[in-house]
């Protein structure tokens, strides 16, 4: 288990509170992780209105959360949900592109739960696990945005000189090639040497996906657009950083 610190949580809507900023995740990009926790939790965030017991909302809402676990049933790994038939209304989930189909239905059936129990009421929330994302709003949020969500830093540092050049690399792979990728998604793995052998990780691990909203174009900006924010983790043997819409 490695240890992260929330480096910062900043341009989400004063609508909305983080009601869990973990300081401790697993860590989910040290390994290709089929044998880790995939629905530990990165991110909720609930809407502070609330609708009220009995109102049409709720019902639109529990159908829509089923079948959105019915859907990861049948193996899907994305999918987006618009009900516009009384009320602007819409729900969606992605899971990580590695994941199997039977661990994405896993994490999307517990993000649901967690919606509802965490979020009660809440006109929208969203739900980051660490193998799949959820969300919904009385409202079409399928648009580019950027913002950045959270910024975690894994409290272990690598001071060894070569490190940086290494993890620069493999984030420019992974950001140029998900794009382009399926559910747009890349991962990669580097063999790193170092002048430190008996203390440095001998392996890196990145990835990196967009919703599957976006075009590809959306896609590129808004990963290039924090492809140096790990940077902002000092020297940190890892970082994830979440942003709306990659
Ligand atoms: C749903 O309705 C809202 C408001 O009437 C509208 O702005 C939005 O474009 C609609 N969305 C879809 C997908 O039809
Ligand atoms: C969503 O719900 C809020 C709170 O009830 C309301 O103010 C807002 O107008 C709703 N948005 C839409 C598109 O209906
Ligand atoms: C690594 O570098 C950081 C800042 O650059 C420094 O605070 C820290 O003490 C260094 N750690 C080691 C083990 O040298
Ligand atoms: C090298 O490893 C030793 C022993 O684990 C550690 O104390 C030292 O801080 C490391 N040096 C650097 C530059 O990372």
């Amino acid at each position: 288990m490695a240890m992260y610190h929330v480096f910062s949580s900043s341009s989400i809507s004063d609508l909305l509170i983080a009601i869990m900023c973990l300081s401790i995740v697993q860590c989910p990009l040290c390994t290709i992780a089929q044998n880790i926790d995939t629905t530990n939790d990165v991110y909720i965030l609930c809407n502070v209105h609330k609708y009220e017991n009995g109102d049409p909302f709720g019902d639109t809402l529990n159908t829509a959360l089923a079948a959105l676990q019915q859907k990861s049933a049948t193996g899907s790994l994305y999918y987006l949900l618009v009900d516009n038939a009384s009320a602007p209304f819409m729900a969606g989930f992605q899971c990580r592109g590695d994941l199997s189909s039977d661990l994405c239905s896993q994490c999307v059936e517990s993000a649901s739960q967690t919606v509802l129990s965490s979020c009660p009421n809440a006109i929208g929330s969203r739900v980051q696990k660490d193998g799949c994302f959820l969300r919904y709003e009385n409202y079409t949020f399928a648009v580019p945005d950027t913002s950045i969500i959270t910024e975690l830093c894994n409290v272990d540092k690598n001071n060894d000189s070569r490190f940086q050049a290494y993890v620069a690399q493999i984030v420019a792979r992974v950001v140029s090639e998900a794009p382009n990728g399926h559910l747009p998604y890349s991962s990669a793995t580097s063999p790193i040497s170092s002048s430190n052998s008996s203390s440095a990780p001998s392996t890196l691990y990145a990835l990196a996906q967009c919703l599957n909203y976006l075009s590809r174009s959306e896609c590129s900006e808004c990963l290039s657009a924090h492809s140096s924010s790990w940077q902002d983790c000092d020297n940190a043997v890892g970082t994830q950083i979440h942003s709306v819409s990659c």
